[in-house]
């Protein structure tokens, strides 16, 4: 059904306003009080067996919807209506900003990738502080806020916009993230280097602790699939050393080559992130070269062309505790979730680990004879 709705009518319009009109209809139906509830039992019915607790938090599940989709925290109910276990927000930055001139999102439907370049457009953090203030929770979600830079402020003013958001956006997130790894803000990046980002996380973990001083909130710092090795480890090294709670792996990736992409050879050369299957391999490595560095010392949460159980699965044995997507629920629709969940139930039933939180990194402990 969803993929006749896909071809027949998303698949004509423009990738960014069929994001809109779907986004619509999830908000809506959400707001239906029976329809949401008929959902909601449907789509995402509670799993015991895949409850987990992370970043100090009790949640649903492992599953969650990447940063991006929500940007301006409009449709978190919708969202875990939909079966989405934690809902990241954002990019949320200092200041509103429209983000980059239409167009400047992609199908590349036979990868089964997107490309975008949205440039963080966004309400800003004020505006998105408030909306979830005034939120009136209908299904127990967990909320995390991702936070990156607006674009207007230079380089050398990123740490007090990050700031800034942090002390507007620290008391509603369950948990906050600093994302250095979107190709669309000129610079971002470079926040990844360990003598930008030691200050950076400082500064945010010390606005955090200051306007929410009875909760410490976790916070988590989002990295580039493009990264090499060693400034993995770099930031890895540096996480444990700062006590941030965890890393999210990974971002888009502005590679285009050796990922086999059959799409159109116009869309494939447009410029932005690159994101959903043709990532998979290089945030799994990402993934499992963080866990062998660091292990449980930090909350690793898995994204990047997640698609299907088994991704999902290999993604916890490779060593995160949460496992995020965006572009699979673009191909995939409101079914994804309800799929992925009742295959990883299936798959950690027929493992030899009594929960989740035990296969968590599993495939490093494996002995080889
Ligand atoms: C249209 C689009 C917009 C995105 N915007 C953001 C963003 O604002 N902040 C962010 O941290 N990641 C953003 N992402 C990246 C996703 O959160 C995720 O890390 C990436 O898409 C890899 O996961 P996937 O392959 O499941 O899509 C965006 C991705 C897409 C497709």
């Amino acid at each position: 059904m969803y993929a006749l709705v896909f071809r027949l009518l998303f698949c004509r319009m423009d990738p960014e306003r069929a994001h809109h009109l779907a986004f619509a209809w999830i908000r809506l139906a959400a707001r239906v009080p029976v329809l949401r509830t008929f959902a909601a039992a449907f789509l995402a019915p509670r799993r015991k067996e895949l409850r987990v607790e992370a970043l100090g938090l009790r949640m649903h599940g492992p599953l969650g919807l990447a940063a991006g989709f929500d940007k301006n925290a409009t449709g978190v109910d919708g969202m875990a209506m939909l079966g989405f276990d934690h809902v990241e927000v954002g990019t949320v930055t200092g200041h509103a900003q429209p983000g980059n001139p239409r167009k400047r999102l992609f199908r590349l439907v036979q990868d089964r990738a997107l490309i975008n370049r949205m440039g963080f457009n966004n309400d800003g953090a004020a505006a998105v502080a408030a909306r979830l203030a005034a939120r009136r929770a209908v299904f127990r979600t967990t909320v995390g806020v991702n936070i990156g830079k607006t674009k207007a402020v230079p380089e050398e003013g990123a740490v007090a916009d990050y700031v800034a958001s942090a002390g507007a956006l620290a008391r509603h997130a369950d948990y906050l993230v600093v994302n250095v790894s979107s190709p669309n803000t000129p610079g971002l990046r470079n926040l990844q280097a360990t003598e930008a980002l030691r200050p950076l996380l400082t500064a945010v973990r010390e606005a955090a602790d200051r306007t929410v001083p009875e909760r410490r909130v976790p916070l988590l710092v989002k990295i580039a699939p493009d990264l090499a090795d060693a400034d993995v480890d770099a930031v890895a090294d540096l996480a444990v050393e700062l006590g941030v709670d965890g890393i999210i792996a990974t971002n888009t990736t502005v590679a285009r080559e050796g990922l086999g992409l059959r799409g159109d050879p116009r869309t494939v050369v447009e410029t932005g992130g690159l994101s959903g299957a043709p990532l998979k391999e290089r945030s799994l490595t990402v993934l499992r070269r963080l866990y062998a560095r660091v292990g449980d010392r930090l909350t690793l949460v898995g994204a990047g062309g997640v698609t299907t159980a088994d991704d999902a699965w290999e993604r916890i044995l490779a060593g995160a505790t949460l496992v995020q997507g965006y572009s699979a629920f673009v191909y995939e629709g409101p079914l994804w979730m309800r799929g992925l969940h009742r295959g990883l139930a299936e798959r950690l039933a027929a493992s030899p680990y009594a929960t989740l939180a035990e296969a968590v990194g599993a495939e490093h402990r494996k002995v080889t004879a």
